[in-house]
């Protein structure tokens, strides 16, 4: 038997834990806030306490007489847990301190893709302070821009000109307000294109990757309202996207490898964990939006619950550095659609009841993941996050998401979701928007 903890308490990692006690895991759980999935999966073998505070975390692993530890999410990864764990003989699958900055800096990422010539790198500058940064909106041209804080934003703290920002003086006064929060930010190129999530599993020099997934940031349906962690995501039966080549795939997938291969040389420090690539493909070829230094959420939800390997025996390959190269995914399509409370992500109605009919979701066949929902007298509530993820798996997307709906069906309280997520007229609207940037 092995005993993996997991750390982190939202749906991702709700998704690792099946994936793990699916691969023979006896499971464990660390997490600031009660997953009720994790509590289940874990027989209530659980400790509610900080996901930052290493001494507990190790104290637990030693109790329980933990083999090995996953980290679910970026903050802990971000002040060096694994620094912490590994030190005390716990292996950890998740990256160091050193290597997790591709995640928790937008600067040092730009910075070492610029420095390692990796081709899908975009123009950008870094800004301490407003000195150079008008000169540099003006020469760029505003239209042309982004503005991304450095640091973790939780991915909320992107402002793209034409979303968000519709003139000059809107991004000079983000900017002013990133400084006065003595927050560092970079402009960077406004590309356009198709967006795709490429998830891998890293064990220091091997990249394994795992089927394309699409997530849908904005709040609203059709792509409107405010950025999100990810209101839902979907995932094709041949784990490719309707838009996007096996040679795209492929493009991504090296410049993965070279920012890996980027980081030892740079920090000294193997990658070893998930590896997270967003990128969109464009008329200049595939660019990188951002990494992340752990799997997606919802993304995670897409690719582990098709996952034909043993995960831990993946986990294990990863913290062993002998990732074998050949892992499988059930030929299926997935969609995850997110429910959240009212008003998220600007003002959030927590502590609304959320009634799930547990039966009726079976009976149907949607799998269902606990985000930020905290149980009371055996009542389910919402926080001011998103707060559960609905699966479908099925042959075909349209069923995937068929599944996926009606699953959402069964969660009632004050909870909105994107119905427009995995649906055929969606997915249209992806193909025809590629195709017209393509032969513009
Ligand atoms: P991020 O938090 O970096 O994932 O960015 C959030 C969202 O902003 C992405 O999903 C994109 O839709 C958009 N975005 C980020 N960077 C760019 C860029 N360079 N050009 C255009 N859109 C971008
Ligand atoms: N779904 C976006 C993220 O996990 O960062």
């Amino acid at each position: 038997m092995t005993n993996i903890l997991i750390v982190g308490h939202g749906a991702r990692e709700h998704a690792i834990g099946e994936a793990l006690v699916r691969g023979g895991a006896e499971l464990y759980a660390f997490m600031s806030f009660k997953n009720a999935g994790l509590d289940e999966l874990s027989k209530n073998r659980i400790r509610i306490h900080s996901e930052t505070d290493f001494k507990a975390i190790i104290s637990f692993c030693k109790e329980k007489n933990i083999d090995f530890v996953v980290i679910g999410p970026e903050k802990p990864l971000c002040v060096g847990i694994v620094d912490a764990i590994e030190s005390s003989g716990f292996p950890c699958v998740g990256p160091k301190i050193e290597a997790a900055q591709i995640e928790g800096s937008k600067i040092f990422m730009r910075n070492l893709m610029e420095k390692f010539k990796i081709k899908s790198n975009v123009k950008s500058k870094s800004f301490k302070s407003m000195e150079g940064v008008e000169e540099y909106i003006d020469k760029m041209g505003e239209v042309n821009l982004v503005v991304k804080p450095d640091g973790l934003t939780g991915g909320k703290g992107v402002k793209v000109f034409g979303d968000h920002l519709f003139s000059k003086e809107d991004m000079v006064n983000y900017c002013t307000e990133l400084i006065d929060q003595k927050r560092q930010f970079i402009l960077e190129e406004k590309i356009e294109g198709e967006e795709f999530t490429l998830q891998t599993f890293v064990d220091g020099e091997n990249v394994v990757s795992t089927p394309l997934v699409q997530d849908h940031k904005r709040a609203y349906e059709g792509d409107k309202g405010p950025n999100t962690g990810g209101m839902g995501s979907y995932s094709m039966a041949n784990h490719l996207m309707p838009f996007i080549t096996q040679e795209d795939v492929e493009d991504a997938l090296e410049d993965m490898k070279n920012i890996v291969a980027a980081i030892k040389a740079e920090t000294g420090v193997k990658y070893k964990g998930f590896l997270y690539g967003q990128f969109m493909k464009t008329k200049n070829g595939i660019k990188l939006i951002e990494f992340n230094a752990r799997l997606g959420d919802p993304e995670a939800m897409n690719i582990l619950p098709i996952l034909k390997t043993n995960f831990v025996d993946i986990c294990k390959g990863i913290i062993n550095e002998n990732l074998a190269s050949s892992i499988e995914f059930q030929k299926k399509a997935t969609v995850c659609k997110y429910l959240a409370p009212e008003g998220y992500p600007k003002s959030p109605k927590k502590d609304q009841l959320v009634e799930i009919d547990t039966k009726k979701l079976k009976d149907i066949g949607a799998r269902y993941y606990y985000a930020s929902v905290y149980k009371k007298d055996g009542q389910v509530y919402t926080t001011t996050s998103r707060a559960m993820g609905v699966l479908g798996v099925a042959d075909s997307l349209k069923k995937a998401e068929e599944i996926a709906e009606k699953g959402v069906g069964c969660i009632h309280g004050n909870l909105f979701h994107r119905k427009d997520v995995g649906t055929q007229s969606l997915l249209k609207k992806r193909i025809d928007h590629m195709e017209s940037i393509l032969s513009k």
